[in-house]
């Protein structure tokens, strides 16, 4: 593959396409991003040479499928830095991961007075399933303050996590200021109390190179479709001890070891997480998307991606009208900037920019408590991959000028 970041969006069919007769500026991928042609490839190769359901059948191509299936269990692995391919569990993504720790981990550990801490800024993902988890063992909820610029207070987290805490929930990205949280050191305080640690990598991985072993997380979540996989397939990762004190929370076929008339027993982690028929094809696309972004290399691209992040950042801030959200320019971030416009609605801004072709997100971005502490209720969000370019963050820029024109004096380029 040619490594130029204008070669590379020639690898996502999608891309080409025209919104609203206007070339497509794309820039919704905290939601989910665009799929390289080798991962809608990966299935359409599943679908059309070797379609069979993994495990059951001795016939060639069930082998065949299984074996492809292992290896991408392999190469997910390899690409966070767990020790074994038994420590990764596929899932439907980040929410069916976090629900796993939750229900099959947090539930049958914690009790009254104990205590699960996490941040305002969590995606409901990692905060609705611990909600629910405290109301049901008597634990409580611990928030974690968030400094003026919407970063963890690490200090206060020192003071906050103590015995009491049993578990720690934070994402490494957050989903809607970019934050990067200090997943390492916060696993350390949390281990020094001997409580553990699990990683929402939903806006992690695909954009930094991920080391699980070096985060010290003890379970860590991701989903395919925001790192070029298709939908519904992800990952829980789980330190090997931790998942087999984990209890399934789904049971089925494939799961099993063996099965009498009231008993059943079960196979050892983690094929006991995965009951019933898999996402075959999914868990395939997730292979290319990791040998696609392997390629071009997790440094480089989180390299590329901060570069742009932090042009587009001056540049907004830049536009009178326009409040940016979250840790000043130069702040290391994750892909991703939430704005207002004075006086215009973000879901009016989103279909004003739609029309322009432009595609952003708008709204409270599944994080409703840390819209509460921005004091706001919606924001509009534009978030990038690897494929942005200088372009794309111009379109952006033209494209609030326009709508700001628009909403004022209902004038300019919107049709
Ligand atoms: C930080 C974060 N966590 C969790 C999720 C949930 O991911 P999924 O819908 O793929 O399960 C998202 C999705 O936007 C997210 O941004």
């Amino acid at each position: 593959m040619d490594r130029t970041w204008n070669n590379c969006r020639n690898d996502f069919p999608l891309l080409q396409e025209k919104v609203n007769d206007e070339p497509l500026v794309y820039l919704d991928n905290a939601a989910t991003t665009q799929k390289p042609r080798s991962v809608i490839q990966a299935s359409t190769d599943f679908y059309e040479h070797f379609n069979a359901n993994i495990y059951r059948g001795v016939h060639t191509l069930s082998q065949r499928a299984t074996a492809a299936y292992e290896a991408v269990r392999r190469e997910a692995a390899e690409f966070i830095g767990a020790k074994s391919s038994a420590e990764i569990v596929f899932t439907k993504g980040t929410t069916d991961s976090l629900n796993m720790v939750a229900f099959g981990w947090a539930l049958h550990r914690l009790g009254p007075g104990d205590e699960i801490a996490v941040s305002p800024a969590e995606h409901h993902s990692n905060l609705v399933p611990w909600q629910q988890v405290a109301k049901l063992t008597g634990a409580h909820l611990v928030y974690l303050p968030l400094a003026d610029d919407g970063q963890l207070d690490l200090g206060l987290a020192r003071v906050l996590i103590d015995d009491r805490t049993k578990l720690v929930a934070l994402a490494q990205v957050t989903n809607v200021l970019g934050t990067i949280v200090p997943i390492k050191e916060v696993a350390k305080i949390a281990h020094q109390h001997g409580a553990k640690i699990v990683v929402d990598g939903a806006q992690a991985a695909g954009h930094l190179p991920v080391d699980v072993q070096d985060l010290d997380a003890d379970f860590y979540a991701f989903s395919g479709h925001k790192m070029l996989a298709q939908t519904g397939v992800g990952v829980l990762y789980g330190k090997y001890d931790l998942l087999e004190q984990l209890t399934p929370f789904e049971f089925g076929g494939e799961m099993i070891d063996s099965v009498g008339l009231d008993e059943a027993t079960f196979k050892e982690p983690p094929l006991k997480f995965e009951a019933g028929t898999q996402n075959i094809s999914g868990v395939l696309s997730l292979g290319a998307a990791i040998n696609y972004l392997l390629a071009i290399g997790q440094e480089e691209i989180a390299r590329r991606e901060q570069e742009l992040t932090q042009d587009l950042l001056k540049q907004l801030t830049g536009l009178s009208g326009v409040t940016v959200y979250g840790p000043k320019i130069g702040t290391p971030r994750g892909p991703i900037v939430s704005f207002n416009l004075d006086g215009v609605h973000p879901h009016d801004l989103a279909t004003a920019l739609d029309l322009q072709g432009i595609a952003i997100r708008a709204g409270h971005h599944c994080a409703q408590p840390l819209l509460a502490w921005l004091g706001c209720s919606a924001t509009a969000r534009a978030s990038l991959a690897l494929y942005n370019n200088e372009e794309d963050l111009a379109a952006l820029v033209k494209g609030v000028e326009n709508a700001k024109e628009f909403f004022a004096h209902g004038l300019g380029k919107i049709e």
